[in-house]
């Protein structure tokens, strides 16, 4: 299995020296975070054929930091698991293999390095489906939205999904738990199962979706049930030591709204207790949609008091936010996703409190393997100037319009 991520221990590192929150050390189970500021998971949709490239190994080692934690883009478990133009999977072993230089080149910057593992469910099309077939859920009712289609510029409307036959689901948890082993042997430190956003675990998770009368539907402890049977699958198969999960209780991104999501979001923060995993990484409740952040009174400060391990938030942070959930105690770790994406020394830059690169958003999915992806500048190509001269001076995040919210 291999020895935990870096080796930061003892060290002494620029960011010692660093007072904002953000920027403090962390130990996070076995591993040692030099500081909090997390890349987010972000589809890219450049892993052609769904096998990852090399152009990924430069894209990540570029938002490698000494001791920083990277999370890799939603990556699928299975043939069945696909749902986004050229998403990286991890079920073959043409995929392990070509993880490998990509895994490396991150520890060779001394980063600890997971990968999200996903299913999307009834978030998908029959064009993405071995045979054309229907995609599954934990309903046969269709989602609402559009579904970019493998050609990388066209929609379509999601398929009409097939409810999973009870007796299938273990065959489920099959495919995460080999998707984890996979994980490991291409060298990741460890998983992130991808519980948000409305695909399949949500789907199964969130009353507006479910509507099932096996033991996997209903109350809410049914409804988590299989979320549940994944984390222990995997937490058996490589040690709970090395596995996450991202939750959305309160989104209702692709049409998977619930009626309670604060019960939501405390029971599998007491439920994942049990099984005693890494991190429990919990978006915003002001990010509604993957098109929408609304203010909002809601809170995860109950899901925080009750989840035992290390608590992630993601979700509109910006650099101020990301301090002020440090030092409230509001959470652990901050994950960032258009910033990072378009920053990729977003840690320096947060340091130097720099100006930050605007994100080009007609970029985020296009399959080029450079533009919009690799070719984001550093601050030393061509801000070093003006940070010089105004590095004291607070600089304003160039914060994201209502629309540009993804
Ligand atoms: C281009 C893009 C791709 C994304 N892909 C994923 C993904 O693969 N898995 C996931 O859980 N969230 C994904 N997200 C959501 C981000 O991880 C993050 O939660 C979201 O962007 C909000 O954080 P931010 O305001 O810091 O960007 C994606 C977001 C963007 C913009």
């Amino acid at each position: 299995m291999g020895s935990f991520g870096n080796s930061c221990s003892g060290e002494k590192t620029q960011d010692d020296d660093a007072i904002i929150p953000l920027l403090t050390s962390y130990r996070m189970g076995h591993f040692l975070l030099s500081h909090r500021i997390v890349l987010a998971p972000l589809t890219r949709c450049r892993s052609y054929g769904h096998v990852p490239q090399p152009h990924a190994a430069l894209y990540y080692s570029q938002r490698a930091t000494y001791g920083g934690l990277l999370i890799a883009e939603a990556t699928g478990v299975s043939d069945t698991a696909q749902g986004f133009p050229h998403a990286p999977g991890i079920w073959t072993h043409e995929q392990v293999e070509a993880w490998k230089p990509i895994v490396k080149a991150v520890h060779d910057k001394g980063s600890i390095f997971f990968v999200q593992i996903w299913h999307t469910g009834r978030v998908s099309h029959t064009a993405y489906q071995p045979g054309g077939r229907a995609p599954f859920s934990s309903t046969n009712k269709k989602a609402n939205g559009k579904c970019l289609m493998p050609s990388g510029t066209e929609y379509d409307d999601y398929s009409q999904p097939r409810a999973l036959e009870t007796e299938e689901i273990p065959l489920v948890v099959n495919d995460f738990r080999l998707a984890a082993r996979n994980a490991i042997a291409a060298g990741f430190d460890g998983v992130e199962i991808h519980g948000a956003h409305g695909y399949l675990l949500d789907q199964f998770m969130k009353d507006g979706v479910n509507d099932r009368t096996d033991q996997y539907g209903g109350s809410l402890e049914n409804r988590c049930r299989f979320p549940l049977e994944v984390v222990e699958a995997i937490a058996a198969e490589i040690g709970p030591e090395r596995v996450g999960i991202r939750l959305s209780p309160f989104g209702s991104h692709s049409d998977s709204p619930d009626s309670n999501p604060e019960a939501l979001g405390v029971y599998m923060a007491n439920a994942l207790n049990k099984y005693n995993i890494l991190y429990a990484h919990y978006i915003e409740p002001r990010v509604k949609t993957s098109m929408t952040t609304l203010e909002t009174n809601e809170s995860l400060a109950s899901a925080r008091k009750a989840f035992k391990g290390t608590f992630l938030v993601a979700g509109a942070h910006t650099r101020q936010s990301g301090i002020e959930v440090i030092e409230s105690g509001g959470a652990d770790l901050v994950a960032y996703g258009r910033l990072f994406l378009a920053n990729p020394d977003l840690p320096r830059r947060f340091k130097l409190n720099a100006p930050l690169n605007k994100y080009a958003r007609e970029t985020f999915y296009i399959q080029d393997p450079v533009k919009g992806y690799t070719d984001y500048p550093f601050l030393d190509e061509g801000h070093d100037a003006l940070v010089g001269k105004e590095q004291k001076k607070h600089v304003r995040c160039p914060f994201l319009e209502e629309d540009e919210q993804s």
